[in-house]
């Protein structure tokens, strides 16, 4: 079976996007640079999942980047003419975590929106999953309440994409607008990370969920 998705790493983020995937009933391919890593996941995700090594053909019409923000470029690099005709999913976090006290893009900018200008029109690339996180996606809810999924990107037909698999997830997609919202979805998590870490908030910790009520 042809995967529809494929996921570029094999970490924390790449496991809850993989059952999410599945959850969706959408075959999944992961592709790794660690290949017993790789094997391992693929082997705990069971039916619907199969995997490889970064660099084998790409099989899934969206591309989902599950690697560090400072491996991005080098990703879509590593996946050459791979990315041509698909929908590129960025979930980057941009967060300077040895202070949380700032973003490392530059002003006015983005992590999608650099992966944008480095695929010149070869992908359509949104920005998804940033605000959410691996343990929030496998329950697929937070206090009883289901996840928001917010979607940055310049063409409709890609969010709409990407939406389909948010929303077959039972997950709730919200289209925020152009890619350039993705410089709002990275900012607000430099904010929430900030309460994440700090001892004033000990309820918030990395199973919180950014979601708007109702
Ligand atoms: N974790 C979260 O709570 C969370 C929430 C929202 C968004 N995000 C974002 O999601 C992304 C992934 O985070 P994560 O928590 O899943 O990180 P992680 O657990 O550290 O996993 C990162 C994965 O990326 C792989 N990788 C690194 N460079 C690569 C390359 N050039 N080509 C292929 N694979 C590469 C790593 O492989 P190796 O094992 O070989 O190093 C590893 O499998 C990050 O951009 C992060 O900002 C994370």
């Amino acid at each position: 079976m042809t995967a529809e998705i494929t996921i570029i790493g094999s970490g924390r983020m790449a496991r809850g996007l993989a059952q999410t995937a599945i959850r969706a009933n959408r075959a999944v391919q992961i592709l790794g640079r660690n290949g017993s890593q790789t094997r391992d996941l693929v082997e705990s995700l069971g039916a619907g999942a199969s995997g490889g090594i970064v660099g084998a053909p790409v099989e899934g019409g969206i591309v989902m980047l599950a690697v560090p923000y400072p491996e991005v470029r080098n990703a879509v690099r590593e996946l050459g003419d791979g990315i041509d005709g698909r929908v590129l999913v960025d979930m980057a976090n941009p967060v300077d975590v040895s202070n949380f006290d700032r973003l490392v893009t530059p002003p006015g900018t983005s992590s999608a929106e650099e992966v944008a200008e480095m695929v010149e029109g070869r992908a359509d690339v949104v920005k998804a999953f940033n605000t959410v996180f691996p343990a929030t996606l496998e329950a697929g809810s937070v206090a009883g309440q289901h996840l928001d999924v917010f979607i940055a990107g310049d063409s409709e037909t890609a969010k709409e994409k990407v939406s389909a698999v948010v929303a077959k997830a039972r997950l709730r997609p919200i289209d925020v607008g152009p890619l350039r919202r993705s410089r709002e979805l990275e900012a607000i998590m430099l904010l929430i990370f900030g309460l994440q870490v700090s001892p004033a908030h000990e309820n918030f910790n990395w199973d919180t969920s950014l979601r708007i009520l109702p």
